[in-house]
């Protein structure tokens, strides 16, 4: 291949490619990387750069370290309004459950969300975007859910597309209908699981705004019965699934996600043997989300060791959202998964590049610095890749090259 304008070889660098099996971080020290088209070509020691790509546009990194951009692989990011009363409420002794059970929690922000107009909620959720992009990130998953009915599921929907569009960042759509049952359908909830099958979901799909499904399955949101009609229906159209399992109480969610072939399953504090188990043998990646547990000031871990027994791959996430993650932080999850969770550095970066790509379906595309991979590289201004886990709530100088 000759060499063409958007051709480039990134020097005077440290890869930390984040390939498996490798040194720790994929490390190579005095590295180069060749770009052509957005695709990585060739990555490896600066001194092996093979002859055809001697020639191209070289961009000097002055010593820096470059890492695949991160990627945040369960946000609400788009949402109206704030839940900063209830903040104060729990801190005054109400529950998160008791807050939903009362009309609040999730359900104010479905007020707020359904009360915007496509452009308002756009521009609000702008800035929480481009904070992420600040801090590295380039590819994000964002849920709906805050809609719940198909008018303002798709609003939701149609912003996160649109800011995927003008912000250039590679935005995956989730589909969560199931994430709250609303009022207008208070007390049955079958009916709503009945209208999210028959109607919401195949007319999403057909529109192609959901890149994947997910589910609340919770004590306070869905059962397991209800969880597993949404997501057998999901997978009918064709479309990969996520779950929200095991986060306040055991329903035995995760393990029917994994037997469904779920990407990931997300939260898992209450997760057990038998669901670890199944995630493994399907390759369902655990999700963890510290922010969450830290917010809602949550005292159960996640079973970090018994699923990295059972070799289940980690990832970690932000969960923004405004009841129990309100941060668009990143690399201060990867912090907490350290300090909270006991992960090492190494563990929590590989959660937030190529476990969060395997995440969402995208494993062998993003996540990696390896020849075939998209080129979505930062550069930041570090000694070491475990500085990304270690100042908590200042983020390193990074650069999108
Ligand atoms: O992932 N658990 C359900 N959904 C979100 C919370 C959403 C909210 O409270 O608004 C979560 O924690
Ligand atoms: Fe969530």
């Amino acid at each position: 291949m000759g060499q063409t304008d958007d051709a480039k070889i990134l020097t005077n660098c440290h890869l930390a490619t984040m390939q498996a099996g490798s040194a720790p971080y994929g490390t190579i020290h005095d590295g180069a990387v060749a770009v052509h088209q957005g695709r990585i070509q060739w990555a490896g020691l600066a001194a092996e750069l093979p002859e055809t790509y001697q020639g191209w546009h070289r961009k000097d990194l002055a010593g820096r370290y470059l890492l695949p951009a991160l990627i945040d692989c369960h946000t609400h990011l788009v949402y109206g309004g704030n839940r900063v009363e209830e903040f104060e409420q729990r801190l005054n002794g109400k529950s998160y459950a008791e807050l939903a059970a009362a009309g609040g929690g999730i359900l104010s922000t479905v007020r707020a969300t359904r009360a915007a107009s496509l452009s308002e909620l756009i521009d609000v959720s702008r800035p929480r975007l481009q904070q992420m992009a600040a801090f590295g990130v380039a590819t994000i998953e964002i849920k709906s859910g805050y809609g719940l009915n198909l008018i303002d599921e798709i609003k939701m929907l149609e912003a996160a597309r649109a800011l995927g569009q003008e912000t250039g960042m590679r935005v995956r759509t989730t589909f969560l209908g199931a994430h709250a049952l609303p009022e207008e359908f208070a007390g049955k909830s079958g009916a709503y699981i009945d209208h999210i099958v028959s109607e919401m979901l195949p007319e999403i799909a057909r529109r192609g705004l959901a890149d994947a499904v997910d589910v609340f399955c919770e004590h306070i949101g869905f059962s397991l019965s209800e969880t597993r009609r949404v997501l057998e229906a999901a997978i009918a159209l064709d479309l990969p699934v996520h779950l929200h399992a095991e986060q306040l109480t055991n329903l035995h969610g995760a393990q029917m996600a994994a037997e469904l072939g779920a990407l990931s399953c997300d939260h898992l504090e209450y997760l057990d043997e038998a669901g670890a188990k199944a995630m493994a043998k399907a390759g369902t990646v655990g999700v963890i989300l510290p922010g969450a547990y830290y917010f809602l000031r949550e005292t159960r871990q996640p079973p970090i060791q018994m699923m990295l027994d059972h070799g289940v791959d980690l990832a970690i996430a932000t969960d923004c959202n405004p009841g129990s993650s309100p941060t668009t932080n990143l690399p201060l999850m990867l912090s907490m998964a350290c300090t909270l969770f006991g992960l090492t550095p190494e563990q929590a970066l590989t959660g937030a590049t190529r476990h969060a790509a395997k995440a969402l379906g995208l494993g062998d595309k993003i996540g990696q610095i390896a020849a075939g991979f998209t080129a979505d590289l930062v550069a930041w201004d570090i000694s070491s890749p475990a500085e990304l886990s270690y100042g908590f709530g200042q983020v390193p100088k990074c650069e999108r090259v």
